[in-house]
């Protein structure tokens, strides 16, 4: 690697001083805020933008997000994805002001679940029937037990570098030390217990062909094979013969195979990746996009699962229920969204990915000129930044670099937003010239840092 990376936090150089020194000074109000604390919030301390100190957002309009001090940055946030055609799109800012005229919350379900339900089948040949829930885990989890109720058996398996969600079937993790191709499973943080990552799951290596053959090895014990099939950790859409070959050995095996599109779904295509490859999985999750900036989850696959959730057939059935599942407000939002994007499919996918290609190309091709090693990877208009010029197979491949913070507050101090996880969304509000502007605040970061000497 060039880059210096060993450069020692007391030896911050003139640049990044300085821009640490302009961030502090022109965030006072996020400033006080984050010294006074919030003795009743457990989680203040979690950072969502790498800055001197929390950043708190006072308002969002289009690709901007403006901070409480007034400042306007460009976001590459999209408010951790959802927000595909940009913030505070004015159809769902409508729609959420007339369903509030009509009260928003009954219990009792209205109209519009039918209608979003309708519209994301519509979207999907693998989708007969859907469920909603509040978040992309309550999708997952319902998912999990819907498909250990049905196959009547108890092992999931996830792959290395996954996310899906805050559950404790999701949040077991491949075991760094373990091998590649052979990836044994570890539980993330503390409270989980051991058992569930040792008997109840599995781990699979992604595009790994071994994979198949574990698939093969377990298939009497495996309820399920979960993928992203595009993972967020490792965003890259050269996936089509992986996800081909893992939907015939699922097929071969008996074995149902499920898409996590939470992040993927309505972005990636209007139909997802199942649109993108061309591929039917037996079940798929979705969330994010599909509620409009709304909180929201979806369940949805094929009949025979999604029995698990009405008993039809005589199915096994598995308790789901929640308070909120349904709201209106959501429901709306969801609705107007995916019309829209449903409407003007041809116009938005094709320049997301086409910003999003040229985003990656032109920073891919300043820091190859400039013996930078860093690349950046993206699937679309969702990309990741990797501070390393080796060859990326698996997300086991990219670390951090200790660079890396310091690359995000100089990208902030030329007024462009990325959230604390690197990875970075573009939208459909994101024209040209935003992007243009967002290349050039790379290329400038880039050149902060090596005139401190960390490049
Ligand atoms: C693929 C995937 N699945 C599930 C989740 C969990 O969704 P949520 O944060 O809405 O609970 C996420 C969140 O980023 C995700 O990316």
């Amino acid at each position: 690697m060039n880059l210096k990376t060993e450069k020692k936090e007391q030896e911050i150089g003139k640049k990044s001083q300085a821009v640490r020194t302009k961030l502090i000074n022109r965030t006072t109000k996020s400033g006080e805020m984050a010294r006074r604390g919030h003795p009743s919030l457990a989680m203040e301390v979690v950072q969502t933008v790498d800055m001197p100190h929390q950043l708190y957002i006072d308002k969002a309009e289009g690709p901007y997000l403006t901070d409480l001090d007034g400042n306007q940055y460009i976001d590459l946030t999209c408010g951790f994805g959802p927000n595909v055609v940009g913030n505070r799109f004015e159809p769902v800012e409508k729609a959420l002001a007339s369903q509030i005229k009509k009260g928003w919350h009954y219990g009792i379900p209205g109209a519009e679940q039918a209608q979003l339900a309708e519209l994301i089948k519509e979207s999907s040949s693998a989708v007969d029937e859907v469920m909603f829930c509040n978040s992309g885990s309550e999708a997952t989890m319902f998912a999990f037990r819907a498909a250990r109720a049905v196959s009547g058996k108890r092992v999931i398996a996830l792959f290395d570098g996954s996310y899906h969600g805050i559950h404790d079937y999701a949040l077991v993790k491949a075991d760094h030390r373990s091998d590649r191709s052979e990836p044994s499973s570890v539980t993330l943080g503390a409270g989980i217990p051991e058992e569930i990552s040792k008997d109840l799951m599995m781990m699979l290596p992604n595009r790994d062909e071994n994979a198949y053959e574990l698939i093969r090895k377990h298939k009497d014990d495996l309820a399920l094979v979960v993928i992203e099939p595009v993972q967020s950790s490792n965003p890259r859409l050269d996936n089509q013969e992986f996800l081909q070959g893992l939907r015939d050995v699922c097929t071969e095996c008996g074995v149902l195979l499920m898409f996590d599109e939470v992040i993927t779904g309505f972005r990636i295509e209007y139909g997802g990746c199942q649109q993108y490859y061309n591929i039917n999985p037996d079940l798929v999750t979705y969330g994010k996009a599909v509620g409009g900036g709304m909180p929201i989850g979806v369940v949805a696959g094929s009949k025979r699962v999604m029995n698990a959730f009405s008993g039809a057939d005589d199915s096994p059935v598995i308790f789901a229920g929640g308070t909120f599942n349904g709201h209106p407000l959501t429901m709306v939002a969801g609705i107007t969204i995916l019309k829209h994007l449903k409407e003007n499919q041809e116009e938005i996918y094709p320049y997301l990915h086409e910003q999003g290609n040229r985003i990656a190309n032109e920073i891919n091709e300043f820091c190859s000129s400039n013996n930078i090693a860093a690349q950046m990877m993206n699937a679309g208009s969702m990309m990741h930044l990797i501070f390393s010029g080796d060859t990326i197979d698996s997300a086991r491949d990219i670390g951090r670099s200790k660079i890396e913070k310091e690359f995000y507050l100089h990208l902030l101090g030329h007024n462009v937003i990325v959230p604390g996880i690197h990875l970075a969304f573009i939208s459909f509000a994101h024209k040209p010239d935003i992007v243009d502007k967002v290349i050039d605040a790379f290329k400038k970061s880039f050149e902060d840092l090596r005139e401190d000497g960390y490049i």
